[in-house]
């Protein structure tokens, strides 16, 4: 009876310590790469749009949805819960805060679709710096709809 009560503490013991040790890794979102089910956006094919097709219309909500839930699957391990950085890596909030800025109808559109094309050829390359991954590609991993329903998910946190 003894021997059986030591067992049950230092079994309890280990799950707590399990339970403990797990909690902040699981805290900034799962560390293999997630896939997406997009399925319920409207579908792209395989030629990569020039901006981010979801901003308005129809689709905005649902991509909202899919993009949150993508986002902290995939990149707030790195870029931060709810895309606020703890620096390890640039705070993807501010990343068209300069176009949204501008009062130009034109030139705003100019402006975010070009860190829109910024934004997908980063997300689907990664970085590399000196042989170093800072980022992995998401190529392969996420999809057009996934990419851009994350760009959607990030609009949304704007500072
Ligand atoms: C393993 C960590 C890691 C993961 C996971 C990661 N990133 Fe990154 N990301 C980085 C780092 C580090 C940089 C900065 C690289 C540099 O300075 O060259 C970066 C840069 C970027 C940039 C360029 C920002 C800028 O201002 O230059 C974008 C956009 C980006 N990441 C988007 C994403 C998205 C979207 C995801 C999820 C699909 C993601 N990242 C997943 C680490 C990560």
């Amino acid at each position: 009876m003894k021997t059986q009560h030591r067992l049950l503490a230092l079994l309890s013991l280990c799950a707590s310590l399990t339970a403990f040790s797990a909690g902040p890794v699981l805290a900034h979102g799962d560390v293999t790469p997630q896939a997406v089910d997009t399925k319920a956006l409207p579908q792209l094919g395989d030629e990569w749009r020039p901006d981010n097709p979801y901003r308005s219309g129809d689709a905005h909500k649902e991509a909202l949805r899919i993009g949150s839930s993508a986002y902290n699957q995939n990149c707030a391990r790195c870029h931060g819960l709810e895309a606020v950085s703890g620096g390890i890596a640039p705070d993807l909030r501010k990343l068209d805060g300069d176009c949204v800025a501008l009062a130009d109808a034109k030139k705003k559109q100019a402006c975010q679709s070009e860190i829109s094309q910024f934004y997908a050829t980063t997300v689907r390359k990664g970085r590399t710096r000196d042989g170093r991954v800072y980022m992995p590609p998401f190529d392969g991993v996420l999809s057009q709809e996934a990419v851009w329903a994350i760009k959607t998910y990030l609009e949304s946190r704007h500072e």
